[in-house]
């Protein structure tokens, strides 16, 4: 299966896989594959959001949730604490403030939309306005995304030197083994 495939299992719950750990060698290749990844959940969360009692919907809502609570934390960290402070002294564009007040807008819609997926994932309909809430975070992290691979990725591949990126992925699988 690709990465960021999911699909409901013979279980019945829905498996997304994760990214390669191997990929760490190149840490802003991972970050890369888990853009993509995320561009694949996003879909997923749309679908959730439109038809919150389709039969798929409560695996759905389970992967998400541990994608929006346990991953995309660990992914912002590797960007907010290891990357974009080894950029800070490039960017003369004011792109990584913009990036951490998008995820600073991403973190409280992100909150309102764990709370709908709870529900749905326990077989109950969601708040009104998690449709919402869900849209609007999947449209503005969308755009993030493209921001982050036609400015930010190619930005650090200009920029870092090749023991930054080593300390980069060090960093990065330090946090994945915690
Ligand atoms: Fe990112
Ligand atoms: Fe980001």
């Amino acid at each position: 299966m690709p990465p960021g495939d999911a699909r409901p299992t013979a279980s019945g719950t829905a498996h997304v896989a994760p990214i390669q750990a191997a990929l760490l060698d190149d840490p802003l290749a991972f970050l890369s594959a888990e853009h993509a990844r995320q561009a694949v959940l996003l879909a997923h969360l749309e679908r959730v959001a439109r038809e919150p009692q389709a039969r798929a919907a409560r695996s759905l809502a389970v992967a998400l949730l541990r994608w929006l609570t346990c991953e995309l934390p660990l992914h912002i960290a590797d960007e907010e604490r290891s990357l974009y402070p080894r950029l800070a002294a490039f960017d003369e564009t004011g792109l990584l403030e913009a990036l951490r007040a998008e995820h600073r807008h991403d973190r409280r819609l992100i909150a309102d939309i764990a709370a709908g997926l709870r529900r749905v994932a326990g077989g109950r309909a969601p708040e009104p306005g998690f449709a919402e809430a869900a849209r609007e975070f999947a449209a503005g992290h969308r755009r993030h995304l493209i921001r982050e691979e036609t400015a930010l990725t190619p930005l650090a591949r200009r920029c870092l030197a090749p023991n930054s990126m080593a300390t980069l992925a060090a960093e990065m699988s330090a946090r994945r083994r915690r």
